[in-house]
């Protein structure tokens, strides 16, 4: 089946582009009716196979610094709005996890979800004692879809490798299998939420929501209900009299302290799992997908950092070897490329997102740089760093934000770089 919708979407595009007689302006609608076409193809096979492939379409639809509109706009429904289970489902599993039914354990619960994902959906209810609350409530079943689902992406990788034989894809796999399984336990869950809200506390513009530990289970998450807008509705924002660009500057540096500072981050900030309030206040929800990193690595990470911001081209070599990439042909050419293609990506203002404008040229350098020496091994604990870095560069970009790259994280990565140096551990 999934091999079918593919098809038939390459065949679509296939027949735009052969269609000589167009006006360029008739060939960029007739492309953008074949964008939106191809996303509903893929939104309703996503809602089709659940899983994996609804976290992959929440990934596209929040680049929208590189993903067109059309894909922006159809797959931002996976975000938090797929199409629900039976509240009778939803019952049972609340009964089988905690006991005792909804309408035992809670004073009021909502039939009707106000949000569903990719593993979940949530309702709003409210204790005995009178408090607000979310309920996430795990899809009966989803154990089963996320199974087959590692199974497969075992498959696709197989595949990328036989496609590029000189990068080991075996990290992806790994990185997967390591990450999915620990969603799908919400106490997992809950102690990563309260590790961060724990390590952010200090700052009063960014929000965790508390746990109701005695209302949750491994499939069962009762949380503090948290009003706010979803950050990607602009509109809404500037209505309530927030600006965006404060909320984008918060978003960087929340991500620069979590991941440079505690070592210890959100992995999955696409728009569906952030909300804000004025203030503006930026709450994080979905602690399903976070990542540790060690100390050494940390401070290497930072090095790289550092040495990106910089364009110091030595130092960018160096770091990005500590950290444990290595190239084909074991010179650094390819490295220097990537940390300068990153660079230049974000274009002439060093703007905290990738710019559409620039990319085709940096990327048309980067490759054929690459193909000459390719990248061989990465260390796994980039791959979650490069998904935030991803979408976080899709939300700047939808916030459009004027945060400086280099001015905001700069200084946080040469503070821990030199904090490190002082204890005298972890030194290059
Ligand atoms: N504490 C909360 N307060 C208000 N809304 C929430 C809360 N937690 C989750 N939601 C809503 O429910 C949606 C799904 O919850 P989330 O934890 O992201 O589940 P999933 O892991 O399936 O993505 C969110 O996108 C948000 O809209
Ligand atoms: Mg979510």
């Amino acid at each position: 089946m999934v091999g079918w919708v593919f098809l038939r979407i390459y065949l679509d595009y296939k027949r735009v582009q052969r269609r000589r007689e167009l006006t360029p302006a008739e060939r960029d609608l007739a492309y953008s009716e074949a964008h939106r076409r191809s996303a509903e193809r893929i939104y309703r096979l996503a809602i089709r196979m659940e899983g994996l492939l609804i976290k992959t379409c929440q990934f596209i639809s929040s680049r929208a610094d590189v993903a067109p509109p059309e894909y922006v706009s159809v797959l931002s429904r996976l975000q938090d709005r797929v199409p629900p289970r039976r509240y009778r489902d939803v019952r049972k599993q609340v009964e089988r996890e905690l006991g005792s039914p909804p309408e035992v354990l809670f004073a009021r619960f909502d039939h009707r979800p106000i949000a569903s994902a990719s593993l979940a959906q949530v309702h709003r209810a409210r204790t005995h004692s009178g408090d607000d609350v979310a309920v996430k409530v795990q899809y009966p079943g989803i154990e089963r879809v996320v199974a087959t689902d590692i199974r497969n992406v075992g498959l696709l990788v197989r595949i990328l490798a036989w496609l590029e034989p000189d990068f080991d894809f075996r990290i992806v796999t790994d990185e997967v299998r390591r990450t999915v399984p620990r969603e799908l336990d919400f106490r997992l869950e809950a102690d990563s939420a309260e590790r961060v809200a724990r390590d952010m506390a200090y700052r009063q513009d960014v929000r965790v929501p508390a746990i109701y530990r005695e209302l949750s289970a491994r499939r069962v998450l009762t949380l503090e209900f948290i009003e706010g807008t979803k950050i990607s509705d602009i509109d809404d924002l500037l209505a309530q009299g927030i600006d965006p660009n404060r909320v984008a500057l918060i978003m960087t540096e929340a991500f620069c302290e979590q991941v440079l500072m505690h070592g210890f981050f959100h992995a999955d900030p696409h728009p569906g799992n952030l909300l804000v309030q004025p203030g503006p206040v930026v709450v994080f929800l979905d602690f399903g997908l976070t990542k540790e990193l060690g100390g050494e690595f940390r401070v290497n990470y930072a090095r790289l950092t550092m040495a990106v911001m910089s364009q110091d081209h030595e130092a960018m070599a160096e770091a990005f070897r500590a950290i444990g990439f290595r190239t084909k042909r074991d010179d650094p050419e390819s490295l220097i490329a990537l940390g300068t293609a990153f660079f230049e990506s974000s274009g002439p203002d060093r703007k905290a997102y990738l710019d559409a404008e620039v990319m085709p040229e940096v990327n048309e350098r980067l490759s054929r740089i690459l193909q000459a020496n390719p990248v061989t091994e990465m260390p796994p604990d980039i791959l979650l760093i490069f998904r935030v870095i991803g979408l976080m560069s899709g939300l700047q970009k939808r916030l459009d934000s004027r945060v400086n790259m280099v001015d905001t994280i700069t200084p946080y990565a040469r503070e821990q770089v030199s904090l490190a140096e002082e204890t005298g551990w972890a030194a290059g």
